[in-house]
């Protein structure tokens, strides 16, 4: 590619929260674009984003040309207009659910599994910001030693729900400082404010866990690649802006010394460690937030299993828990050469 040339790149969903991270991040990384153009709704059609750019709608005409898609509007707008970018020829990355379960569609963490970007047909799913975290702290331990049984518990953050939910929180702690009132939920079920809620998500008819809880365990497996990984997750929503925290417990099939675990992770891409029981040092939603990485602590034995260990994984959902890893899905396209650019005329 030369300098004049450079990727058309449809950002889609570019009003909202992940939308807008992604619009700065590929500014940021100096992807190779020569266009970036923001879609989102007809409502915001005509609105003039940071840097100038002109908000366009979904038409059949206005989705034409492109080499690159970035998805962020939800899985309704992706099913519709995903397969249209693909068809006309434009490799979309998806941040909605509407395709991860699909087993033609390659679901990728950019430090997990890249290798399954070679046989795209044209979409690639981002996996839920849950997942994404747990993956980049797993994938090293499952590497070297094998993972039998896994039990997770989150405290995912509210911008998780999208901005909405912010503005949910914000008002309902508003009013309970105040002494008023707060607002009736609108997005969540329950007030949210000073609450935990013990099941993010929703519950479909027949079952006991929510599909976010649903989501973690099938995409694990996918992404991983191991099907026989033994999986529970109870997804909670916390009174937090952003980042979600996770406890996660382990089996490994093979012995692993929390020391053997602590150098593996330490070493691995995308991962930072921050361990230190002397200096009660962990990590926190906040210390997380605005970060690429991955966060862990709370390193330690599982003193109810011999093979058990236990961490602390924290990180930015609208990050690496979204538009970070869509924007390196985009990069390692570029990079193994999978996304044929045009010449600009
Ligand atoms: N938040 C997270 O942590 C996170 C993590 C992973 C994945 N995701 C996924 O990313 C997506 C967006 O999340 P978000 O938090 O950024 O939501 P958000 O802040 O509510 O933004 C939604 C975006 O979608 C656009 N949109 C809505 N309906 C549309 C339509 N019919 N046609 C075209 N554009 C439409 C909105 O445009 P208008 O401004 O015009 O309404 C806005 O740009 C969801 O699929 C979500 O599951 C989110």
């Amino acid at each position: 590619m030369t300098a004049r040339d450079g990727y058309r790149v449809a950002v889609v969903g570019a009003t909202g929260q992940v939308g807008t991270v992604m619009l700065r991040l590929l500014r940021e990384r100096a992807f190779p674009a020569r266009e970036i153009v923001p879609f989102a709704s007809e409502r915001s059609a005509g609105r003039e984003l940071e840097g100038g750019l002109i908000v366009q709608a979904l038409t059949e005409e206005s989705i034409q040309g492109f080499d690159i898609a970035v998805f962020s509007a939800g899985a309704t707008t992706s099913r519709e207009w995903a397969p249209r970018f693909a068809a006309a020829g434009c490799v979309v990355v998806d941040n909605s659910s509407a395709f991860r379960r699909d087993p033609e569609i390659p679901l990728v963490v950019a430090e997990v599994n890249p290798e399954a970007l070679d046989n795209h047909k044209g979409i690639i799913a981002n996996p839920n910001c849950s997942t994404m975290q747990l993956m980049v702290a797993l994938k090293p331990i499952h590497d070297a030693a094998g993972i039998e049984r896994l039990i997770v518990s989150t405290y995912q953050s509210v911008s998780g729900t999208g901005v909405a939910a912010v503005e949910e929180l914000e008002s309902q702690t508003h009013a309970l400082l105040h002494g008023m009132e707060p607002p009736a939920p609108q997005i969540y079920r329950e007030t949210i404010a000073f609450n935990v809620h013990g099941g993010a998500g929703n519950f479909a008819d027949g079952d006991d866990h929510t599909d976010e809880e649903r989501k973690m365990m099938f995409e694990t497996r996918k992404i991983l690649g191991d099907e026989s990984i033994a999986i529970n997750v109870t997804c909670a929503r916390v009174p937090v802006r952003n980042s979600h925290s996770e406890s996660v417990t382990l089996e490994t099939r093979a012995p692993l010394s929390v020391e053997e675990a602590r150098a593996l992770l330490e070493s691995a891409p995308g991962l930072r460690v921050v361990d230190d029981p002397t200096r009660h040092a962990y990590p926190t939603a906040l210390d997380a937030a605005g970060h690429d990485e991955v966060f862990v602590g709370r390193l330690r034995r599982d003193p109810s299993h011999e093979r058990g260990l236990c961490l602390w994984v924290v990180s930015d959902n609208l990050l690496k828990g979204a538009a970070t890893n869509a924007v390196q899905i985009a990069e390692v396209l570029h990079e193994r050469g999978l996304v044929r650019p045009r010449v600009a005329a």
